[in-house]
């Protein structure tokens, strides 16, 4: 079941990325990225950030938290900053429910979701373009930096 997440959920929120980004990012970047990510991201405080000035998804199985998604604004356009399925619930189907639910709860006409990702995360990369993610036609004004690239979904809404 996906639904907003509430302020209750932080510490539940938190751990998803807390088990996630260890496995997601090993080998892929330094160990200090993912140290210095999950103090900068995954806070109580980022989180709560997250939960009351943007949307928040979850994936709940039972009483536990098994995903969630965070949006947000930058300029005029959504972002996607997070989508995380904790391992050993990956693979069946949690990430697109939660994509799926992300793009419903935009509001009425907007043209288009970017994310950004890790230029060397081959698995999230494929995962975006089998749910019709590509190259940008536009970017947010902000410097992702050398590691991370934006996608883009038109969601052909006008
Ligand atoms: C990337 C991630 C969010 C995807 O969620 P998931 O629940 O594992 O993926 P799903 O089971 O919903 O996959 C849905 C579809 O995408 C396809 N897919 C998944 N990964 C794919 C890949 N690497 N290449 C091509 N297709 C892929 C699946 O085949 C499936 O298609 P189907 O419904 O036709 O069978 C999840 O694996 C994850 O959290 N990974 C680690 C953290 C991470 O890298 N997050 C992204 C940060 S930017």
């Amino acid at each position: 079941m996906i639904r907003r997440a509430e302020l209750g959920d932080v510490d539940a929120v938190r751990a998803i990325g807390l088990q996630t980004w260890p496995v997601a990012y090993a080998g892929l970047v330094p160990d200090e990225f993912i140290t210095d990510g999950l103090a900068q991201w995954w806070s109580r405080e980022a989180v709560e950030r997250g939960i009351r000035n943007g949307v928040t998804l979850v994936a709940a199985d039972g009483d536990d938290l098994v995903g969630m998604t965070g949006l947000g604004r930058q300029d005029d356009f959504w972002v996607m900053w997070k989508l995380y399925v904790v391992p050993g619930h990956q693979g069946k189907g949690i990430g697109k429910a939660l994509l799926d639910a992300a793009v419903a709860a935009l509001p009425d006409g907007t043209p288009e979701l970017l994310l950004d990702v890790l230029v060397t995360n081959e698995k999230a990369i494929g995962f975006y373009r089998s749910q019709g993610f590509g190259e940008p036609r536009r970017v947010p004004d902000r410097d992702l930096g050398e590691d991370l690239m934006w996608m883009s979904l038109d969601l052909h809404r006008t």
